[in-house]
């Protein structure tokens, strides 16, 4: 991986954080879309040690040796990280990065759900808070959604919260089953930009581009610009794969704008054309922060930054997280 031109003041960040995170047994995960300086691995000129899809990054979560993870992603997905590991210090540069599919919905609201719908099994996307976790019967991220989905007992799934991760799902599951979801009506503040019209305005002018499209992208977007031409619909991980594998030479990202990073720099000879939408949850996380995050490990400031859940709450959020691993 080529890495990206940094200033002077970044250069000295990211040996400081590097130098750093040895002293502190710590380790740095970072999701796609953190700018390319944080998410590079350090033998690429950045600060990560690994980096992935939320995914991914639970995964490398269970086999992480030091005490401490700088989480570089969004509050959600540093929740999960405690949930799975729950005697390591997990650390986020700044708690305010929020997300607007976890903040639509409350514990409350899926307890008033299991009520209107007795039996029909939960099942959350990983965009949601512990508290809310711990009210459902199994998680999913955009990567195994579909898989777990299938295994799920009887004709009818309540998603939450995307509305538009679940209509493309819905879609999908229909066309081989029976099964119904009963949706709730969140969106991702990023994904619900790459409106129709926007859309075929680029493949206009790129005609040859193929589309690469996340499950949050609103679903009349994704029949009015997929299904008239090639590309793919699913994952940050699966739009990955589909790119490096597909002969074409150029795409049309419908994701958030640092992902093309990733893309770019995956796959150096192909072209990632970008309408750019910056995840503004994702941006609270900089290279300042992250050192910061470091610093206070041993220190009073330390849980400024820790993922703090109580003892129970860990328990019950831990039975839907841990059930999707089995079931992925
Ligand atoms: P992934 O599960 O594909 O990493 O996506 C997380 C996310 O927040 C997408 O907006
Ligand atoms: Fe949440 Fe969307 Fe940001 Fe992902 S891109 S963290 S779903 S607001």
């Amino acid at each position: 991986m080529e890495s990206v031109p940094v200033t002077s003041t970044e250069a000295e960040l990211i040996s400081e954080i590097n130098k750093l995170k040895k002293e502190k047994n710590a380790v740095i995960l970072s999701h796609y879309y953190m700018p390319a300086s944080i998410q590079q691995l350090e033998r690429e000129g950045g600060v990560a040690d690994f980096k992935g899809d939320s995914l991914g990054l639970s995964i490398e979560a269970t086999k992480v040796k030091a005490q401490n993870i700088i989480f570089c992603g969004v509050n959600f997905m540093a929740e999960t990280a405690k949930i799975l590991n729950p005697a390591k210090n997990i650390l986020i540069p700044d708690k305010e990065a929020g997300c607007s599919l976890a903040s639509s919905i409350t514990a409350q609201d899926v307890i008033a759900l299991k009520k209107k719908y007795p039996g029909v099994p939960v099942m959350a996307y990983i965009n949601t808070y512990a508290e809310t976790k711990a009210e459902c019967d199994v998680c999913c991220t955009s990567r195994n959604a579909l898989k777990i989905a299938a295994q799920l007992p009887g004709d009818t799934i309540i998603f939450i919260p995307d509305k538009f991760m679940g209509e493309n799902l819905k879609r999908q599951i229909q066309a081989t089953t029976k099964k119904n979801l009963i949706l709730w009506n969140g969106t991702c503040e990023v994904h619900e930009q790459f409106s129709s019209r926007s859309l075929a305005s680029f493949q206009k002018q790129f005609p040859e581009a193929e589309m690469l499209m996340h499950w949050e992208v609103p679903n009349e977007t994704v029949a009015d610009n997929l299904f008239t031409g090639k590309g793919i619909l699913g994952s940050t991980n699966d739009i990955l794969t589909y790119a490096g594998a597909s002969n074409s030479k150029q795409f049309i990202l419908a994701s958030e704008c640092d992902f093309s990073s990733t893309l770019k720099a995956a796959y150096p000879e192909k072209e990632f054309i970008t309408p750019c939408i910056y995840c503004p949850y994702m941006k609270k996380i900089n290279l300042q922060n992250i050192l910061k995050a470091l610093q206070s490990i041993g220190n009073n400031e330390q849980q400024h930054y820790e993922i703090s859940l109580n003892a129970e709450l860990l328990m019950r959020a831990a039975i839907p997280v841990k059930r999707m691993m089995e079931l992925s």
